[in-house]
């Protein structure tokens, strides 16, 4: 038998992307027209006026606006409660116009050099250290990027991602897709100690190290602090080329800095369109009125909806790539707000795979839910539907009203937006152009900026995560890390005093 031929479908314009590579050159992103078709949306009609408990309605917004525009003035001012280790974490409100064309010519000709010299590109992180590389990496390439040859890569290495979980099957497994291939990897860890990506890490060195010896110091880039830490002191003994976590910068507000610039260069990612979006959002953000201003409104549709009740946030989008966006919100925000009691838990979706799984809930569950869809408007591909000659599912009339898969694939967002508003779950619409990194970076600045006002709206710091260090402790503890023998007889202790139920 033949292998199957591809009859009917066009070629695949992600691929034709990828093969265009970054855009040199043309400043088309300041334009006002590219800016116009650039333009993300937030639809905010069906937060309000939803049946039964925990409705909200303008009103409960208009009075938020006061403390809204005080917030947004805070920080503006790097004012409040913003600091970690006596700094303030707000260096990613200026980043976008701090980076300087040349700063960004020479990521990509750095990335450009290592690429000519490699197969495969492995990232090595966690958090906030791994979550926006991998969503930008996914939401602007090939759902299946590795399985394309190169060329259909626009000449970019393979793109894998380990240290984000301390799996050792699924280790073993990205290992076995590295079999035979030129590597190189970039540790990213801003504090330079987090388990899983150290261990991560002395796993891939001493890889490289038996295959390439001496060489392997050439092929690894460690990302971290500027001047601290064990991964700083490593790259320093070692010779490793070093980027920057800045000192003002928390890794869930990262994506612009070295942290993502160098994977997405390396991706062959339009690094300077990135940094557009966010400087397009940066000056809306930053200069109009509450209601022009999707970044304050965000904020207050959200902050009103926890106030009446609404504890789960569905983050949905109706575009595969897209769903590493959501996840990445997933700790953005939870990781911002989730202090003192406080918070809505994000639940990353895809419609509509997931409404056949939580839609029930989510109709006529706890009304302690509300919804956020990240709603592509223009997929990369036409996907048409052919008529059947039997016409036994009845579905030729979708092809006679001349619609296609992409028209359907719009309709399980507005189905749900409409459905679940009469079920008692307010929910907004954040359209999404289509699948650019200008879009990308426009969309990160706006929620970056909301989740800070929603720390002053809260009255806690957003941009620490003390939780996340108290598990990191006792993780240390429990390993018996040199320097945690106190707080490992401690947790030995408390366990001993716990009876087991054990079934
Ligand atoms: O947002 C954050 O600050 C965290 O999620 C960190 O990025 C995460 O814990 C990884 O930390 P590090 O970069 O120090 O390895």
């Amino acid at each position: 038998m033949a292998g199957l031929r591809l009859i009917h479908v066009g070629p695949n314009m992600t691929i034709k992307r990828q093969q265009m590579g970054p855009d040199e050159g043309r400043n088309q992103w300041e334009s006002p027209e590219a800016k116009l078709e650039n333009q993300i949306v937030l639809d905010a009609t069906n937060m309000f006026d939803a049946p039964g408990p925990g409705t909200i309605c303008q009103a409960d917004v208009e009075a938020l606006i006061p403390d809204i525009v005080k917030a947004h003035q805070m920080l503006k001012n790097n004012e409040g409660d913003i600091c970690d280790h006596g700094i303030p974490m707000t260096g990613w409100r200026d980043l976008p116009v701090k980076l300087s064309e040349s700063y960004l010519s020479e990521i990509m000709s750095v990335a450009g050099e290592l690429t000519q010299k490699i197969d495969a590109y492995v990232s090595l992180g966690i958090g906030g250290s791994y979550l926006g590389i991998e969503a930008t990496f996914k939401a602007l390439t090939h759902t299946c990027f590795n399985q394309l040859t190169r060329e259909e890569r626009g000449g970019a290495p393979e793109i894998y991602f380990l240290g984000q979980n301390m799996d050792p099957d699924f280790f073993r497994d990205t290992l076995d897709m590295l079999r035979g291939k030129r590597i190189a990897v970039n540790v990213i860890s801003k504090s330079g100690t987090t388990t899983e990506t150290a261990v991560a890490f002395r796993i891939m060195r001493r890889l490289m190290e038996a295959n390439w010896g001496a060489e392997t110091d050439q092929l690894i880039l460690a990302t971290t602090d500027k001047n601290r830490g064990a991964l700083k002191e490593m790259a320093r003994k070692r010779g490793y080329r070093t980027f920057v976590v800045p000192d003002d910068i928390g890794g869930r507000f990262s994506v612009l800095s070295d942290v993502g610039l160098v994977g997405l260069a390396m991706a062959n990612i339009d690094i300077r369109e990135f940094a557009a979006g966010f400087r397009n959002m940066r000056e809306i953000v930053w200069e109009k009125d509450f209601w022009r201003n999707p970044a304050l409104v965000h904020a207050a549709l959200r902050h009103a909806a926890w106030r009446a009740g609404k504890k789960i946030e569905v983050v949905a989008t109706n575009a595969v790539p897209l769903y590493g966006v959501a996840r990445w919100m997933e700790q953005l925000f939870p990781e911002s707000e989730g202090h003192e009691g406080h918070g809505m838990w994000i639940s990353p979706s895809l419609y509509s795979e997931k409404l056949h799984a939580n839609g029930q809930m989510i109709q006529e569950g706890e009304r302690n839910i509300m919804e956020t869809f990240l709603l592509l408007q223009s997929h990369d591909n036409p996907m048409p539907i052919p008529k059947a000659h039997d016409n036994l599912d009845g579905l030729d009339f979708l092809v006679d009203r001349g619609m296609n898969m992409n028209s359907l694939n719009r309709m399980v967002i507005d189905g749900p937006a409409y459905a679940h508003h009469h079920g008692g779950v307010p929910n907004m619409t954040i359209e999404i152009p289509c699948r650019n990194a200008f879009n990308l970076g426009q969309l990160y600045y706006m929620m970056e900026t909301s989740v800070a006002i929603s720390g002053y709206l809260l009255g806690h710091n957003p941009f620490n995560q003390p939780g996340v260090e108290a598990y990191k402790q006792a993780m240390f503890a429990l390993i018996e890390k040199p320097g945690y023998e106190e707080a490992a007889q401690d947790i030995k202790q408390n366990l001993k005093k716990r009876e087991r139920i054990r079934i």
